[in-house]
């Protein structure tokens, strides 16, 4: 028999992304635990799908996450929970960095307090801000353009300085944007409200919206929308086991870009959801929006190198084709 492999708290881990990777810890034989607030997440697909613990609760309630780090054991904290609504974080930014940096703060006290020195990071290709290179390779100066990003350039600055001084050691991944479902159709993205564009334009191919808003076709891009970078939600889950496997194994602290590599245009996605649903979708041109690169490509080759990874599903066929089998089942 193999050996039990650890315990690891999974924050955030019934919302888009953090329930994917908490599938994938299972798959890979972790014991987990969730702890969320449930603002943003979904208790069913925790008890319905994931089937475990789930301690719905706050990173900011200290007393909550003493007596959680007593009563269990956990190798390591994976901190998926954040608010990320770019544009809030510009109207309320107090509520962002209460939550993202206070609360990971607590957080990170309460696990140094419980003798627990790893810790698996979401941050974001936000931190990067305009890009003067693509793809962006991690050492690219940081200079983000609003509060979100601005709040996890700060945990990430937070996190080295705890390596130095407490020996913390953690994995600070940033994403670029997370999309698809899994491919079983038994998980994939409800974000409520909806800001990201693949799940804006399959709620507009099942009638939900009245169409898709394309902010900008002036860019100098091939087509003139904005070209980003999608990553597999699925490639992501793969990645944070391989990143939590690195730091149990003795990694020292690390940040990793993930990303897909290849950029797609606004007009290309929705081209690849028009052939994926065989439908004709609705499309207004608008203006561009304010603080919106042409160009968001992110290099993962250090991911590739150091963890091993490998992007299961790049493509963004297979990518549009995953959400829209969850769109349709969870919008029927
Ligand atoms: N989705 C993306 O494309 C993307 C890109 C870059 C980075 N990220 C980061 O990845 C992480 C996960 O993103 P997601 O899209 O899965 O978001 P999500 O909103 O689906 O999940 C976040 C979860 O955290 C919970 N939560 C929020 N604040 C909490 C708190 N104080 N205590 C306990 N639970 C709390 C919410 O209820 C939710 O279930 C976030 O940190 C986000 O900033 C996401």
């Amino acid at each position: 028999m193999s050996p039990q492999k650890p315990s690891i708290l999974v924050t955030g881990g019934a919302g888009y992304i953090g329930s994917h990777t908490v599938l994938a810890l299972k798959q890979a034989g972790y014991d987990v635990v969730i702890l969320d607030n449930l603002v943003y997440g979904h208790r069913e697909l925790v008890e319905q799908v994931l089937q475990v613990e789930l301690v719905v609760g706050d990173t900011n309630d200290r007393p909550l996450l003493d007596e959680l780090f007593k009563t269990r054991n956990f190798a390591a904290v994976m901190h998926f929970s954040a608010y990320a609504y770019v544009g809030e974080s510009v109207t309320d930014p107090a509520k962002y960095y209460r939550n993202n940096v206070v609360g990971t703060l607590t957080l990170l006290e309460a696990m140094l307090a419980a003798s627990i020195h790893k810790f698996v990071f979401s941050s974001t290709c936000a931190t990067y801000g305009v890009p003067e290179v693509v793809p962006i390779p991690e050492d690219h100066p940081q200079d983000p353009i609003n509060p979100y990003g601005a709040t996890k350039l700060m945990v990430e600055r937070i996190l080295a300085d705890f390596d130095v001084a407490y020996n913390l050691k953690s994995v600070r991944f940033r994403y670029f944007n997370a999309a698809g479902a899994n491919p079983d159709g038994l998980l994939g993205e409800d974000h409520n409200p909806e800001t990201h564009l693949i799940p804006l334009i399959l709620l507009t191919a099942l009638g939900k919206r009245e169409s898709i808003s394309i902010f900008g076709t002036d860019y100098p891009t091939p087509d003139g929308t904005c070209i980003r970078d999608y990553i597999h939600v699925n490639d992501l889950a793969d990645a944070h086991v391989l990143g939590l496997e690195y730091l149990l194994e003795g990694g020292d602290s690390e940040v990793f870009n993930l990303g897909n590599g290849n950029g797609f245009s606004v007009r290309e996605v929705i081209a690849a959801a028009e052939s994926v649903t065989g439908l004709s979708i609705p499309v207004q041109e608008c203006d561009r929006r304010p603080g919106d690169p042409p160009v968001l490509i992110g290099s993962s080759e250090k991911a590739r190198k150091i963890l091993g990874w490998r992007s299961q599903y790049p493509a963004i066929q297979d990518i549009v084709t995953h959400a829209w089998q969850w769109h349709q089942k969870r919008h029927k």
